[in-house]
């Protein structure tokens, strides 16, 4: 299993690289939004060539600011070209719930990386997975990823952590049973530090987590009291130790 850092801050993005931590990142326009990105589609264009150049060769996701097939085609292909590492991410469905997937296919038959975003049911997690399968197979040069990103947080606001957890299993042994090897789950809209305890046990391949719940994750007041009581009596050695000495 990989952790993905779900946020455009590039300080955070830095921190968790330096610990092992980040093996890709996620963005949307209300990550965007919140870590500061200005100046529309090309504030977040500059930012996703900022976080793709500190995190290469592990890829970012980058959200298409449109929800028109013309244009998602459109802009997907111009931020695909941002940087070898960024991968484009698509809703499954417009504001209108109509279908995006005619991006999708497209998109992926020019081999272009896609990550296809915001779903929160089984049946549109294997729509999306043959959608971009059917793409990549009659691409010429096959894409470097292809993920598909389920907002468990949001399923389980609605029907419960459990029912997420059904989600993620189920579609990660419907992937593996037809052998869909190429297609990554990403578990988006993590919560909190249980979030991730039960979702990293459900099959999905990579934990897209907002900082501030890897930091929540590492806290444990029985650790803490542990690390003091090591410490004071290492110091309580070193200073007898030292006594002795003199
Ligand atoms: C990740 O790829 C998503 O963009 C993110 O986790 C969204 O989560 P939200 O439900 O907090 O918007």
């Amino acid at each position: 299993m990989k952790i993905f850092i779900d946020s455009a801050d590039v300080n955070e993005i830095k921190k968790y690289l330096s610990w092992g931590l980040c093996q890709g990142v996620t963005t949307n326009p209300t990550i965007c939004l919140k870590c500061g990105v200005k100046g529309g589609l090309e504030g977040i264009k500059q930012r996703t060539i900022e976080i793709a150049r500190l995190i290469n060769p592990c890829p970012v996701s980058v959200e298409v600011a449109s929800d028109k097939v013309e244009e998602v085609i459109s802009q997907a292909r111009e931020c695909s070209k941002l940087a070898e590492n960024v991968v484009i991410k698509i809703t499954i469905t417009d504001r209108q719930g109509n279908s995006l997937l005619p991006a999708v296919y497209q998109l992926a038959r020019e081999g272009i990386s896609i990550n296809v975003t915001t779903m929160t049911t089984f049946n549109q997690a294997i729509l999306a997975a043959i959608a971009l399968r059917s793409g990549f197979e009659g691409a010429g040069q096959k894409p470097k990823y292809n993920f598909i990103s389920i907002f468990a947080g949001r399923i389980s606001e609605e029907q419960g952590v459990e029912q997420a957890f059904r989600v993620l299993k189920n579609f990660r042994e419907w992937l593996d049973f037809h052998k869909f090897r190429e297609i990554e789950i990403i578990v988006g809209s993590i919560r909190s530090p249980e979030n991730v305890e039960l979702w990293s046990r459900s099959g999905a391949h990579i934990l897209t987590i907002p900082p501030e719940f890897i930091q929540k994750s590492l806290i444990s007041a029985r650790t803490k009291e542990t690390v003091v009581q090591f410490i004071n009596d290492a110091e309580k050695s070193i200073n007898e130790l030292e006594g002795k000495n003199q």
